[in-house]
């Protein structure tokens, strides 16, 4: 089997986008359906049965069923995939192309459903090439992250967030936030896709956002780079986490993505200690919108993180939780903690006779190739005070 008969290369195969507005629906799926071949291999190495009945361990590229692959020589349709993956020119091709498209998917003559599952195709496949970074000589993990930004109401752009992920100690359970989870690389794009859905586009224009756990500090980089397009000018954008090594980890990413090392926009981002079971009494009621992702993964998680929401929020701020749900035991039912710690009951009420509550709840499915194995999607919920 010839490889340049299966995976075509993105530049000599890709519809042009001068004129997207007569490409048809069978061709743009095409279209995708290759970027995703070429581009969308699962990541674990699996174990595979050849036509011989020998073992071999390769990588699962995730393009074909193993079947299908046990009747050619699997290592060598892995091998060209794998140089037409790496190639620099096509990479770089891809994703202008991608971007593009997601950007002018108006133009496209689909029903609105067909197009949104296209610009989700085309999103996911841009995620992957986010999600491969290269080491560095400490295991550190260079991670560039890209999102479309719709542009419908805002100008559109592209946001791009590098990130380093470090190496976990080994020996410190408390260091996860030395590397960027699922959660926060899917709400991240979900800001850039819908502004408007998440208040973002009304803010004013001195907002005071606050990123509970911010770990590396993807979202709070996502909308420091967002806002300049969304036209609010002077936001006091503050991430905090409690853990000194994330902490550093994240200054470190703030100043890769802050001039003189980009060009890009940038509203500065300050970083701040802040425990969630101890907030500081000077915060109290200080923010337009809290920011948490991948925060609920210990019993107690959801209380501190509803009495810190209580103590630091706006009465008419928003509170945004995403909280991962995964299929590992140790974890089951805290994705049902938020939700307990909100019963009527349970529910924080000000002075003023102010309720917060959970407004809004959505399920976010878990892209191919976003987070973890374990990861089987996102909880999201709005919080907010409400007077009855
Ligand atoms: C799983 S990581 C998620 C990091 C980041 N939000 C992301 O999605 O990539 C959880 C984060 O919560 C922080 N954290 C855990 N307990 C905390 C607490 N009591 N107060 C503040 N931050 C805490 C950790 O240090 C870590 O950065």
């Amino acid at each position: 089997m010839s490889i340049s008969k299966r995976w075509l290369p993105p530049s000599s195969s890709l519809p042009r986008l001068r004129s997207l507005h007569s490409v048809t629906e069978p061709q743009l799926r095409t279209a995708l359906d290759n970027l995703q071949t070429i581009y969308c291999p699962l990541r674990l190495p699996t174990h595979l049965v050849t036509s011989k009945g020998a073992i071999s361990s390769i990588a699962d590229s995730g393009y074909a069923s193993r079947d299908e692959l046990a009747e050619d020589n699997p290592r060598d349709n892995e091998d060209g995939l794998a140089a037409l993956r790496l190639d620099e020119f096509e990479r770089s091709f891809a994703v202008r192309w991608l971007t593009s498209m997601i950007s002018r998917a108006e133009e496209l003559p689909f029903e609105e459903d067909v197009l949104s599952a296209m610009i989700d195709e085309a999103s996911l496949i841009l995620s992957y090439f986010s999600d491969t970074g290269c080491e560095n000589g400490d295991d550190a993990l260079i991670r560039d992250f890209s999102f479309p930004v719709r542009p419908f109401p805002v100008s559109a752009g592209t946001i791009n967030v590098r990130l380093k992920d470090a190496p976990l100690s080994g020996t410190d359970h408390t260091d996860a936030g030395l590397q960027s989870w699922g959660a926060s690389i899917h709400f991240s794009g979900l800001m850039c896709a819908q502004p408007e859905r998440f208040g973002l586009t009304n803010l004013p224009s001195n907002a005071s956002i606050i990123e509970l756990g911010a770990g590396t500090g993807l979202i709070s980089l996502t909308l420091a780079k967002l806002f300049p397009l969304l036209a609010v000018t002077s936001p006091a954008l503050v991430a905090t986490d409690y853990h000194s090594a994330v902490l550093e980890n994240l200054r470190a990413n703030i100043d890769f993505n802050s001039p003189p090392a980009t060009a890009d926009p940038i509203i500065p981002v300050i970083t701040g200690a802040l425990d969630w079971s101890a907030p500081p009494a000077s915060l109290r009621s200080s923010a337009h919108m809290l920011f948490a992702a991948d925060v609920v993964y210990a019993p107690e998680h959801a209380t501190w993180l509803r009495d810190c929401a209580t103590h630091l929020l706006d009465t008419d701020g928003l509170f945004w939780l995403v909280v991962t749900v995964r299929s590992s035991g140790k974890f089951e039912g805290l994705p049902d903690t938020p939700e307990a710690v909100f019963k009527e009951d349970n529910c924080p009420r000000d002075a003023d006779g102010r309720v917060l509550r959970i407004l809004e709840k959505d399920m976010l499915l878990k892209k191919r190739g976003v987070g973890r194995e374990d990861e089987k999607g996102y909880m999201l919920f709005k919080i907010g005070w409400t007077s009855v």
